[in-house]
């Protein structure tokens, strides 16, 4: 963790799940947290309760729903008054959406296409000018394993998350010789708020992640962290996660097609 000693972290989604693990971990040893998401309440408690345990921290709550371009232009003043420098930056913030396509709501599916890409692609261009002149630092995007495959019932999350792959992989190579790094952190299941808000709610079959597959957020969060201060370009937690994707993506994509389309009957 020497990697992170003094810095300033933003986390985008650190209102619960894996964003307020990656706060929790990184407080020990960060120098200033600024976190962000919409539930101010939430945002507060955690605030509280890393306050209460590591009192040299800094901790800032930015509350802004990321997909608003002007809230995202306010949030970059707000920056520069209170004199943040950011160095890491942890986008985080993601949702999904579970369900045959044909039959999704579309306000959800656009939000989703706005969070996933459009606010992290943008949040990123915003505050990169800051972290090329601070000369040192990382961004963190938090993808997944969807993001390896095509998934059906999950057909524009697993695409987002291909755009978040593809993005990290670019941009760490154009930014190679400029002291920040670039590292994609691809979970499998993991047990947070996003099943429910993926969920279409009463009607919908009930959805349980493979057996053996799931990781716990803190494991994910400390293999994301350890993947970015060794400079990775990926990594995926967990060693039996790693493994079925390694599988499932070496398999010819005729093969992977055929297998999926039964799953998904
Ligand atoms: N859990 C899994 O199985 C899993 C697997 C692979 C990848 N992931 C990825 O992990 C990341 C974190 O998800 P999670 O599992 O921790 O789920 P989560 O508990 O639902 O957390 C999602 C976070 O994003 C924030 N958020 C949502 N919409 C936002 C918006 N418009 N503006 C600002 N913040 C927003 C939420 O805060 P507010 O609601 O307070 O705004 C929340 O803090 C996502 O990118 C997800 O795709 C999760």
């Amino acid at each position: 963790m020497r990697f992170f000693e003094g810095c300033t972290a933003l986390i985008t989604g650190a209102s619960s799940g894996l964003g307020a693990e990656f706060a929790r971990q990184l407080a020990p040893v960060a120098g200033t947290l600024v976190l962000v998401a919409r539930r101010a309440e939430h945002l507060d408690e955690m605030k509280a309760e890393l306050a209460t345990r590591h009192p040299g921290l800094r901790v800032f709550v930015y509350v802004m729903d990321i997909t608003r371009e002007n809230q995202n232009r306010d949030f970059a003043e707000w920056l520069v008054k209170e004199k943040i420098r950011v160095n890491f930056l942890v986008n985080n913030a993601g949702m999904g959406d579970r369900g045959p396509f044909a039959t999704g709501d579309w306000a959800k599916i656009h939000a989703m296409l706005e969070l996933n890409v459009v606010a992290l692609t943008r949040l990123t261009h915003h505050l990169l000018p800051m972290l090329l002149e601070g000369g040192r630092g990382a961004i963190l995007n938090v993808s997944s394993i969807a993001g390896l495959i095509p998934l059906p019932h999950m057909s524009v999350y697993a695409a987002t998350k291909a755009y978040v792959n593809s993005f990290s992989d670019g941009l760490r190579m154009e930014l190679r010789d400029t002291g920040i790094t670039v590292t994609a952190v691809l979970p499998g299941p993991v047990e947070t708020e996003f099943g429910r808000v993926a969920s279409r709610g009463a009607g919908e079959p009930e959805w349980s992640s493979p057996d053996g597959l799931l990781v716990s957020v803190e494991e994910v969060v400390r293999q994301a962290l350890v993947a970015v201060s060794a400079d990775k370009a990926r990594v995926i937690p967990g060693w039996k996660v790693a493994l079925f994707m390694g599988l499932a993506v070496a398999l010819p994509l005729g093969v992977l097609r055929a297998i999926l389309q039964r799953q998904a009957r």
